[in-house]
Formats: structure tokens, sequence, C-alpha cells
């Protein structure tokens, strides 16, 4: 910037100066010509009369005429030329008549033949310098007989102008040295401010806004630092705001539970939030600028947006949509007016558990509703066949009645067994951790069911290592997993059968296996016999005293004092379902 204010001054300086000296230079050349050609036709007027009588007398003595004429140049100080109407010298103050060639063509000669005075500026070759020439027509009768001409060098008016360009030359050398300085000083007074102003605004746009621009004369740079100083300061206000809203915007993103994505007019992300990321394991840089469809490949929630952005609508629906498995979303979609560049949201709840949830719910009421019919309906049999007269003999009565209690009884305890799971699935349902001995707790479960193992003729191995740790948890629970899985294990194998409970140490847990060698399970059955009310259909099983419920509440128990349980079968080999509880320490 310097730069071009110091070559804008020069230039200046250097324009106005050639126009002042070719202006000047022209009006003196122009006055000093003017003014010589008007002395020059005063002259010739003056010395016509004289020389038009000398031509009349001396006609036929040309030689006299040449030597007035000499004499008169001489003291004019002009050259004096005759011309007559052919053209030819007839006589010359400066030249021999006889040497010259006619001067017919002369411009000035020609223009005094027609009765006018004729001018004329040129180089004359014969005296070989410039020359002004004025020629008059001499008449007689009223007719031009011959022309005089007079001619003066101006030679001399050239010098002039020489001299005055020269003078210029020099002058136009100092003014710029002159202007050189005042601009070198003046350029740096104007570009320093400028120079600190925008080196603010490179800091400013670095995000540095404290910088201040130092506020220096003249008025209206000091103008310009207040005004820039009062831009930063708004700026920052402004972008601190900006920044604060877009925080809080961020954190509220950040902080939902749904996964949130918006959208272009043209179906590309521009923005998603974190719980997105996450719900389908995406990055925000990765997917920016993409389309939606190859971000998450579905063609519904892409129709569903495509429609909202058409109809400039919100809409709702509950779509699927496979991330790392197929999960349930309910979307919602608002359209968003940004200055006719439409562009939309969607917000997406995961509703996958809530829909398990329901649908566990309905499949519990279902399931307890027909556990509950079964024994219900055969009680309201018999006592149908009692109340039409089977009561009247005491054998069909016990035998009736035995058969209602058996199945009040099953219904007792299968909402036993339900009160029991619901309460022990309570979220603030805890079991206390307390040093349990294992052994012991077999040794009690096989006492509660020694009669059933007797009645089955089944013959119990165990093996019970003495010298075995406590594991953690507590008693009752224990005892409810180990009965379960010795009942199951009584149940499904057939009479005579051989049961062995086998306790282990197995470095931080200790495992609890029970196997039969009954009827075993099916690979296929072998994930669902732990969900509610699940029993393995298929002949010769005898399930009728079963709930299904047993293996779920082992389950949950087993998770909760953070063990883990397996189980390995072979149908018609018989199984063993192994539980490690964490040692006690
Ligand atoms: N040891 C086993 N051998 C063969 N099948 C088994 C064994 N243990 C469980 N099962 C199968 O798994 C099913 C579920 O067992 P679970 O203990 O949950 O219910 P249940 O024994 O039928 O009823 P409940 O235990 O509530 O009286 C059983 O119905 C049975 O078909
Ligand atoms: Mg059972």
């Amino acid at each position: 910037m310097r730069r071009n204010i110091f070559a804008a001054c020069m230039i200046i300086v250097l324009i106005s100066l050639s126009i002042t000296g070719y202006a000047v230079a022209k009006v003196v050349e122009d006055y000093f010509i003017q003014k010589t050609e008007d002395d020059l036709e005063t002259r010739a007027f003056a010395v016509r009369p004289f020389l038009a009588l000398k031509i009349k007398q001396e006609e036929n003595t040309l030689g006299q005429l040449e030597t007035a004429v000499k004499e008169l140049g001489s003291e004019i100080k002009t050259r004096i030329t005759i011309v007559d109407t052919d053209g030819n010298v007839i006589a010359d103050s400066e030249k021999d008549p006889s040497d010259t060639e006619s001067h017919s063509t002369r411009p000035e000669i020609k223009e005094a033949y027609l009765g006018n005075i004729g001018k004329s500026v040129r180089y004359s070759s014969s005296l070989k310098t410039e020359m002004m020439y004025v020629a008059i027509p001499i008449l007689e009768n009223h007719d031009v007989a011959y022309v005089l001409r007079l001619a003066v060098p101006i030679s001399h008016i050239n010098a002039l102008t020489r001299n005055i360009w020269k003078m210029f030359f020099s002058a136009s050398l100092a003014g710029l040295l002159v202007a050189f300085l005042i601009s070198t000083i003046f350029s740096r007074r104007i570009t320093k401010p400028i120079e600190e102003v925008s080196y603010a605004a490179k800091k400013i746009s670095c995000g540095n806004y404290d910088l201040k621009v130092p506020l220096r004369p003249p008025y209206e740079t000091k103008i310009l630092a207040e005004s820039f100083n009062r831009m930063a300061e708004n700026l920052q206000e402004t972008v601190g705001k900006l920044k604060e809203e877009t925080d809080k915007t961020r954190a509220v993103l950040a902080s939902m539970a749904e996964g949130l994505i918006a959208v272009d007019q043209n179906c590309h992300v521009v923005m998603m939030n974190f719980a997105a990321e996450k719900l389908f394991k995406i990055r925000q840089e990765e997917t920016l600028g993409k389309h939606l469809l190859e971000v998450l490949r579905n063609r519904e929630l892409h129709d569903l947006i495509n429609e909202v952005l058409k109809t400039r609508k919100g809409s709702t629906r509950e779509i699927k949509i496979n991330t790392y498995d197929e999960r349930i979303f309910w979307i919602n979609v608002v359209p968003i007016d940004k200055e006719n560049n439409l562009d939309a949201v969607a917000v997406m709840r995961d509703i996958t558990e809530l829909k398990r949830l329901e649908k566990m719910k309905s499949d519990f009421v279902s399931n307890v509703s027909h556990e509950l019919k079964t024994p219900l309906t055969s009680i309201s049999g018999f006592a149908e066949t009692l109340l039409d007269g089977a009561y009247k003999s005491e054998e069909n009565c016990r035998y009736f009645l035995r058969i209602i209690k058996q199945e009040t009884d099953r219904m007792t305890r299968l909402i036993n067994e339900l009160l029991y799971l619901s309460r022990i699935e309570k979220p603030d349902f805890s079991i206390p951790k307390r040093p349990v001995n294992i052994a012991s707790v077999v040794n009690k479960a096989v006492k509660l069911l020694q009669k059933n193992i007797d009645d089955k003729g089944h013959l119990l191995n165990l093996r019970l290592p003495e010298n075995l740790g406590p594991v953690t948890g507590d008693e009752d629970s224990v005892l409810e997993i180990i009965i379960n899985l010795l009942d199951n294990a009584i149940k499904y194998t057939p009479e005579g059968g051989n049961i062995t409970v086998e306790i282990e140490d197995e470095s931080d847990f200790i495992s609890i296996s029970v196997a039969d060698n009954g009827i075993g399970i099916a690979g296929d059955e072998l994930e669902r016999i732990f969900g509610r009310f699940y029993r393995v259909q298929g002949p010769g099983i005898t399930s009728a005293s079963g709930t299904g419920l047993g293996l779920a509440v082992v389950k949950h128990l087993v998770e909760s004092l953070n063990g883990k349980i397996s189980v390995e079968s072979q149908l018609g080999k018989g199984s063993t379902f192994k539980v490690s509880l964490p040692k006690y320490s």
C-alpha cells in the first residue's frame, strides 16, 4: 500500500509538471510565433509601398532593386524576397535570385497570389534553419503583379521553448524529490494505522478478540481505530453469545437419549447427535454430506423423510432398522423451513426393549391364563361330576376330591412360584452377601427331596469335598437353586436312574453340578428351557406337575448372586446342569 501511495504521488507530480511544462512552453511558443508573425506582417505592409514604387521605377534595372532590397533587408533584419506571378524570384535580400528555384509552389506565395496574406513556418533548406514567412501581394491596377515575402528565422523561439522544457525538467526532478520525501512521510502516517487494523483483523479471525488498535491521529484514522475496537468488542460479545447458545444446544443434543439426524433437502446428512452415533455405530464426521440411504441403508426411513420434505408436514412412524441387530424405532420427522432451503430432522427413539417388554407382558398374561385354565377346567369338571351324583359313591368321591386337591395344589404352587419370581425380579431385590456352606445346603436339599428320590428308585451320588470354603449369597437362594436342579433331575429321569451332585473348586468360584442319566434335552431346546413357562413337549414326557418356572427362577437367582449357569445335555442320555457361584472373601 505504501508503495502504491508513493507511486501515485510520483505519477501525479510527474503528470502535473509535464502538463504545466507543456502548457507553458506552448503558450510562450504560440505567443512569440504570433508576435513574430504580426511583426513580419506590419513590416511587410510598411515596406510594400516603397518596394512597389521601386519596382515601377526600375522595372528594367533589376540590379538596383536588388541593392535596395538587400539594404532594406539588412536594415530591418529581415529577409526580403520579391517574386513575380510566375514564381520567379526577382530580388532577394540574402540570395542571388538567379540561384533560386521557382517559388510558385510555396504555400505563403500561393496564398498571396490569391490576394491574401500568406503565412508559413518551415525549415529553409537554403538557410538551414527554421523560418517564418509572411507574403503579401503587390498590386498593379488591382491585380497581383508581384509578391513581397518577408522571412525571419525563428530558431530563437525554439531555443526559448527548449529552455523552458529544460527548466521544467529540472523543476520536475526537484518536485519528484520533494514528492518522494513527502509521500514517504505521509504514506507511513496513513498506512501505519491501516496496518495495525489489518493485523488486529487477522488476530480476530483467529479468535483473539482482546487485541486493541491504538488510537492515533489524524482524526480519520483515530475514528477508524475506535470503530474497529468497538466492532471487535461487539463481535466478541456476539460470538460469546452464539457459542453459549451452541454449547447449550450441543449439550441438549448430546444428553438426548433419542437419536437425532438432520438432513438437507437432498436427504444428505447435515448433523447427528451422540445418541444417533451410538445407536447406529457410526461417526458424525464420516457421515456428514453423505446420502441418508448410504448411511443407514433403510428405504422406509428415507421415504418418510422424503415425504416430510415434500409435504412440509411432520410425520411419525414405527420403523425397523438394521443396526448391528434389528431394532425398532419410533421415528418423528419434522420439517425445518430454512429460508426456502427445506431441511428435516428425524428424532428416533429405540423402542425395541419396550416392544419386547410389551410382548413379554402379553405372553406372560396368556401363559398364566393358560396355566390357570387347565387346572380350573379339571376342578370344575370333577366338581360337576360329583354334583351329578358321583358323590354318592364314597370311593368315587374320594377319587375326584383327591384330583381336585392335586389341581388346587398345582395352582397354589404356580401362584407361589410366580409371586417368588416377581419378588426376585423386582429392581430393588438384592440378595444378602453372606458366607454359605454349599455342602450343607446340598444335604438339606437332598433331605427335602429324599422321598421323591426313593419313590423313583434313583441312586444318588454325592461328591462333596469337605475342605471347600463358603460361597457368597444367602442360604435360601442357594437352597432354592439346588432344589430346583435336583427336582428336575429326579423328575426327568426314568425310575432307577443315576443322579450325581458334585461340588468343585474353580479358582474364584465354586461349582455345583447336578447330573442325571434321564431323558435329556434336544440341542435346539437348550436355550429356551430357562424361559418362563417353557416345558419341553414330547412323547414320554410327563410334565404335568411342572410349571416351567423352576429354571427361570434358578437363572435369575444365579445372576443375582453374580454366578454363571450352563447346561450340557443329550437327548435320551441325560443332562448336566452346572452352577458356579463366587467364593466368599
Ligand atoms: N434334568 C432335566 N432333564 C431333562 N429335561 C429337563 C431337565 N431339567 C429341565 N428340563 C426340561 O426343562 C423344562 C423347564 O424346566 P423347569 O424347571 O423350568 O420347569 P418344570 O420343571 O417343568 O416346572 P417347575 O420346575 O416349575 O416345577 C422342563 O419342563 C423339562 O422339559
Ligand atoms: Mg423344574
